[in-house]
C-alpha cells in the first residue's frame, strides 16, 4: 500500500542532533508529493535569488524569470525602486512580458494590447467602454515581495514572509567583509542534473567530505585538515586554508588566496569565494528526478585582456563539477533502491546536511 504524504514526512525526526541523526528518507528525494509540497513551501515560501542587480540599475530595466512555476518580472521603476509582478495580465492571463531582460517604460500585453506601468498599474485597456464594475484600479499586475542584497534580487512569493535581512540573518554580516562588490559578473553556465535537486545540495553540504575522492585537483589545493564547518540562522558557511600545490597547473593558477570559502543559503544559493573569484551555484528542482543548477561566474578582472585567463579558470570549475554530476546521478539512482532507507551523518563532516535536512522538515511540516 502506498504510504501517506503524512507519514513520509513524519519518517524523519528532525529533533534528532548530528551524532544520532540520519538524512532525511530516500522516499523525499523521489516522491512527487514531496516535490509538488517543496514547490508550494519551500520555492514558492521563502526567498529566492531571481536577478543580478547588475542587470536592473536604471530605470525602466526588467528581468523576466520562472519561480515555483509562476511567471515574474523585476523591473526598475522610473523612481529608481525595484518591483516585482506576476508576469500574468489580468484581462486574460496571457503573459504580459515576452523577453528575457530589457529597458520599457511602459509593459503592454501582446493578447489585446491591455498596458501597464512600471509599477504595476493598469494604464490602458483598449475597447473596454461600457463594461460595468470594473476598477482599473484594481486590475494592475499582482505584485510580489522583491528585494536586494548584494548582487542579488530575491523575491518571495509568500505576502507574509520575513524581510529578506531576517531571512538571510547572520549571511550578510559573514560576507560582508569579503567585500562582493570587488568581483564583476563574467558569464552564465547551466548544467541539468539528473538528480533531485537536494541531491546536489547535499553534495555541496558534505563539509569536504567527498573532495579528497571525487576532487582530486581541488583537494590539493585545500588544507583538507583545517576545513572548518560553521552552521548559523539559515546558511552553511564551510570554509578551508589553501596550500600550494603542483599536482594540477590550472587549478593552482586559478584557485588562490588566503582562504577559500564556501556558503550555502537555505534551500538553494551558494556563493564560492577565492582571491579575485566567485561563482554562485542556484540549484532548481525540473520535476523529481531532475534538477538545473545555474553558475553564475565573476572575476576581479572581466576586460578582454583577462577574458582567456577567466575561461580557463571556469574551466577547472566545469570540471569539478562534471565529477559532481556523476556521482549526484548515481545517487539518485541508489535512492530509489529498495536496499536504501537513509543514511548516517559524519559529525565532522556533515552538519550543514543536517541543518538543511531540519530546515527542509520544518518548511514541509509547517505546509502539512
Ligand atoms: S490577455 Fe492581456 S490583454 Fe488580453
Ligand atoms: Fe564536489
Amino acid at each position: 500500500m502506498e504510504r501517506s504524504l503524512q507519514e513520509i514526512l513524519q519518517s524523519y525526526n528532525d529533533r534528532s542532533p548530528l551524532e544520532e541523526a540520519s538524512t532525511i528518507p530516500a522516499s523525499w528525494y523521489v516522491d512527487e508529493r514531496v516535490a509538488a509540497l517543496e514547490r508550494q513551501f519551500v520555492f514558492g515560501g521563502t526567498w529566492q535569488v531571481v536577478a543580478r542587480a547588475e542587470q536592473v540599475p536604471e530605470s525602466g530595466q526588467f528581468v523576466t524569470t520562472e519561480l515555483a512555476g509562476e511567471p515574474l518580472v523585476v523591473v526598475r521603476g522610473a523612481d529608481g525602486q525595484l518591483r516585482g509582478f506576476y508576469n500574468v495580465c489580468r484581462h486574460h492571463a496571457a503573459t504580459v512580458v515576452t523577453e528575457a531582460s530589457g529597458t520599457a517604460s511602459i509593459f503592454r500585453c501582446p493578447y489585446h494590447g491591455w498596458s501597464y506601468g512600471l509599477e504595476g498599474a493598469l494604464k490602458g485597456a483598449p475597447e473596454f467602454e461600457g463594461v460595468c464594475n470594473f476598477d482599473r484600479g484594481q486590475n494592475g499586475l499582482v505584485p510580489v515581495q522583491v528585494a536586494a542584497w548584494e548582487q542579488f534580487v530575491f523575491v518571495n512569493l509568500d505576502e507574509r514572509g520575513a524581510p529578506l535581512a531576517e531571512f538571510l540573518g547572520g549571511l550578510a554580516g559573514r560576507v560582508a567583509p569579503l567585500n562582493l562588490s570587488q568581483v564583476h559578473f563574467f558569464e552564465r553556465r547551466t548544467y541539468t542534473l539528473n538528480c533531485n535537486w537536494k541531491v546536489f545540495v547535499d553534495n555541496y553540504l558534505d563539509g569536504g567530505y567527498h573532495v579528497p575522492h571525487l576532487h582530486k585537483a581541488l583537494n590539493s589545493v585545500l588544507d583538507y585538515k583545517q576545513y572548518t564547518i560553521e552552521n548559523e540562522d539559515r546558511y552553511c558557511l564551510q570554509s578551508s586554508p589553501m596550500v600550494a600545490s603542483e599536482v594540477d597547473a590550472a587549478t593552482s593558477a586559478t584557485r588562490q588566496g588566503e582562504r577559500a570559502w564556501y556558503f550555502w543559503q537555505y534551500p538553494n544559493f551558494m556563493i564560492n569565494l577565492y582571491a579575485g573569484y566567485m561563482d554562485t551555484n542556484l540549484v532548481l528542482p525540473d520535476g523529481v528526478d531532475r534538477c538545473k543548477v545555474i553558475f553564475d561566474f565573476y572575476f576581479d578582472n572581466v576586460s578582454e585582456a583577462a577574458a582567456e585567463k577567466n575561461r580557463q579558470s571556469i574551466a577547472v570549475g566545469e570540471r569539478v563539477n562534471d565529477e559532481d554530476v556523476g556521482i549526484c546521478e548515481s545517487v539518485q539512482r541508489g535512492l530509489h533502491s529498495r536496499a536504501y532507507q537513509a543514511g548516517r551523518l559524519s559529525v565532522r563532516r556533515e552538519a550543514g546536511e543536517h541543518l538543511f535536512h531540519r530546515l527542509l522538515a520544518e518548511d514541509l511540516k509547517r505546509g502539512m
